[in-house]
């Protein structure tokens, strides 16, 4: 399920949920859980209990997508509604596990490389420059955080336009690129770093010739690339574990607020701006602004792109 666009992913979960609607009509009984709606209080109940966990918030409109993602789950524990899996992820000794799986379940994952050229653009000509002049004496370094990184190509990404345009000019620059999700099955993939011709597609040809090698239907990425990038898993809600990943210099944040409430975006974007060094920046996606979640950055723009930086 990974690398497919929220359209696809929504197309697949109505079509899941036809399925099942078919299975009824096969004559598979209502009482399985595959079959089920929830109902009002059910859909409050699952609402709060995965904010709570992890900021993500599903409107009223997303209902038979949370219903077809969660039916996956209670149909592979062989459950049988949806309050025994909330009661199995409240109780059970293996319910830490089964939040991994949950989340995968729950998130989205769509990503590609250079998804945003004017960002990264911005990066090597404007901002890394800008903040290796402030930083006094010949040891400079500098630090990226692709916070809901996906299967890696955004911090991928950031790695080879450094290692273009920035290496050849500061050659002993320490780098440090580090990518983080809360769904482990995508950070895993991101560490293997190999990728389907979806992932590509938007690549530049000099990139895609130099930093990544053909097998089969697969494109693997360089290996120093590879070699500049960490990745972990880290939920954006947990507070403790955003204070542990230090100070960073910029912080890739796009396509994930769009999940969020109000109230959590505004948490997340509070908890990165206490993350981020002084003079450094903040990029969120596109069709994504910070208008009435936070005034604490400076606006900032470059060609084609905007960045928020700490003042
Ligand atoms: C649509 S992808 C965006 C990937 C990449 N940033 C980009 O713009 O191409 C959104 C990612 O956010 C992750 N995510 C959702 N909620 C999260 C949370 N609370 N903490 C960390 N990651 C989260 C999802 O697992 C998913 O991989």
């Amino acid at each position: 399920m990974l690398n497919t666009s929220p359209t696809l992913r929504s197309t697949l979960g109505s079509s899941l949920r036809s399925n099942s609607l078919g299975k009824l009509n096969l004559g598979l009984g209502n009482t399985s859980a595959q079959t089920q709606k929830l109902t009002p209080q059910e859909f409050e109940e699952w609402r709060k209990y995965i904010y709570d966990l992890c900021g993500i918030y599903f409107q009223d409109n997303k209902k038979y997508l949370l219903e077809s993602r969660l039916q996956k789950r209670i149909k592979h524990l062989k459950l049988s509604s949806y309050a025994q899996y909330l009661q199995y992820l409240k109780t059970n000794p293996k319910r830490e596990q089964e939040k991994i799986q949950l989340f995968e379940a729950i998130t989205i994952n769509e990503t590609y490389f250079f998804r945003n050229q004017p960002q990264a653009d911005a990066l090597v000509n404007n901002i890394i420059p800008e903040l290796l002049a402030k930083q006094p004496g010949s040891f400079k370094r500098i630090r990226i955080w692709s916070a809901a990184s996906s299967t890696g190509e955004e911090a991928y990404t950031a790695a080879m336009v450094i290692n273009e345009i920035i290496l050849p000019k500061y050659p002993t620059l320490k780098v440090e690129i580090i990518g983080t999700d809360i769904n482990y099955a995508v950070v895993e993939a991101a560490k293997k770093g190999v990728f389907k011709e979806y992932s590509i597609r938007n690549t530049p040809p000099l990139y895609l010739k130099k930093y990544f090698r053909k097998e089969g239907n697969s494109y693997l990425i360089d290996q120093k690339i590879k070699n500049m990038v960490k990745f972990k898993t880290l939920n954006l809600y947990d507070e403790v574990g955003i204070r542990m990943m230090g100070k960073t210099d910029v912080i890739y944040c796009a396509n994930v607020l769009i999940y969020f409430d109000l109230q959590s975006k505004i948490k997340v974007v509070n908890n990165l701006y206490n993350s981020l060094n002084p003079n450094g920046y903040l990029f969120i996606g596109y069709s994504e602004t910070l208008h009435g979640i936070s005034k604490a950055f400076k606006l900032v723009s470059f060609p084609k792109t905007i960045g928020y930086k700490k003042g």
